[in-house]
């Protein structure tokens, strides 16, 4: 009971005390800062954040270009953006190009995102016979890429394509029968089709790297078949003469949460580095509450304690902790959002800045984590 009680008066003093009289007292927009994540992870990896619209203007702009390093498109490069959603072999590369032209200026390398995702594609890419997708998948990749040759550097080929979970009573862990079943790409084309577009996406750009993406990726069985798959295909295609990989990335999404255990994060890093393929942390969050996929609403960008604060810096600086330890096999951090207001998930407070661009003490755990560690 003592010990109890002893422990709890710790955790409070930990997450209270030394917050409150600890935490840089640092406001307002981070372009007042003279920090620059990109230059602390200089030597680590790039590090970026999504490009949109918004980010290119006023305040945005200037967190953007002075933290950052690398983008990825949050949405106007998928495929319902930059395809016509009603007729085929039509494009609509206008403003995609102005924001990849864009972040070029800026001197940020941008990663495209994303070729063949089971979500925002157009209904006829998907439609008509098998010979027919595959036709539309080819094009559509061969397209797009010719489109941003020399402009983006690498590009998640396939999104998502495994199901969302894997159940722990679930043994089987072979990954053709872990497939999103209700995906279209698969019911046209089955678990070939991943195969076919990455060998498109090497055929139409041996310059641009490959990645296959996914969220869950801390789960240990869903790493563990986005593996055997990643292996199963990589070493069919050097047994044909071919040295380099043809998946050369995972891209783990980092959709996480503070409940999320930094120890599965590394020992997923290690199964896909011990299979020869990189790892990209690749959509990066931390939310503070379980507050499922809803973004707006009421909480949206709302109020949080400090303690809240705190425990979502923790997460973020063992996270951060973790990626400087395998930055020889990690190809990029991007981070799903800036601000608290505009995420995805903006009930749950997930970024670096809050509503009005403050920087949160999550931020200054990305800056320093074993300083967040110590406090
Ligand atoms: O384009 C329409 C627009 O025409 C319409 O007026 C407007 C009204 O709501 O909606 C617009 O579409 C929205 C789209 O974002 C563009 O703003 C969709 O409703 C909305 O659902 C969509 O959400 C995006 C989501 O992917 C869709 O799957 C999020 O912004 C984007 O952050 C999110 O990103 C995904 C990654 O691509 C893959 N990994 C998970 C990640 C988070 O879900």
């Amino acid at each position: 009971m003592k010990t109890k009680f002893i422990a709890f008066f710790l955790l409070v003093f930990l997450t209270f005390g030394f917050s409150n009289c600890v935490t840089p007292k640092k406001s307002g927009p981070a372009k007042q800062e003279t920090i620059a994540l990109k230059d602390i992870y200089k030597d680590y990896f790039p590090i970026g954040n999504i490009l949109t619209g918004r980010y290119l203007m006023g305040d945005y702009v200037d967190i953007l270009t002075t933290h950052f390093n690398i983008v990825t498109s949050e949405n106007d490069m998928k495929p319902d953006s930059l395809a016509s959603r009603l007729k085929p072999g039509e494009y609509n590369f206008g403003s995609a190009d102005r924001l990849v032209d864009e972040a070029l200026d800026y001197g940020m390398a941008v990663h495209g995102h994303t070729l063949v995702w089971f979500k925002q594609t157009p209904a006829w890419m998907t439609t008509g016979t098998p010979a027919q997708v595959r036709t539309n998948m080819v094009n559509y990749i061969n397209a797009v890429l010719a489109h941003y040759k020399g402009r983006v550097l690498s590009w998640d080929v396939v999104n998502e394509a495994f199901n969302e979970n894997i159940n722990p009573g679930n043994q089987d862990l072979s990954w053709r029968t872990q497939l999103r079943e209700d995906s279209p790409w698969f019911k046209a084309l089955g678990a070939d089709h991943i195969e076919l577009a990455f060998r498109t996406a090497r055929a139409a750009d041996p310059d641009v790297v490959l990645y296959y993406n996914d969220y869950n990726l801390d789960n240990q069985r869903k790493a563990q078949v986005t593996a055997n798959m990643i292996k199963e295909i990589n070493d069919k295609y050097k047994a044909e003469g071919n040295k380099r990989n043809l998946i050369e990335v995972v891209g783990m999404q980092a959709h996480y949460g503070t409940a999320t255990n930094a120890s599965n994060v590394r020992a997923s890093i290690e199964k896909f580095r011990d299979i020869g393929v990189k790892i990209a942390i690749s959509e990066l969050d931390v939310e503070m509450k379980s507050v499922g996929s809803g973004s707006f609403g009421a909480g949206r960008n709302s109020f949080t304690t400090d303690v809240e604060q705190r425990i979502q810096a923790i997460t973020y600086a063992q996270l951060f902790n973790v990626f400087k330890e395998y930055k020889d096999h990690i190809t990029h951090v991007i981070m799903w959002g800036i601000d608290d207001e505009f995420s995805w998930k903006s009930r749950g407070n997930p970024c670096l800045w809050d509503g009005e661009l403050k920087p949160k003490q999550a931020f200054w755990a990305v800056v320093d984590p074993n300083k967040t560690l110590r406090l």
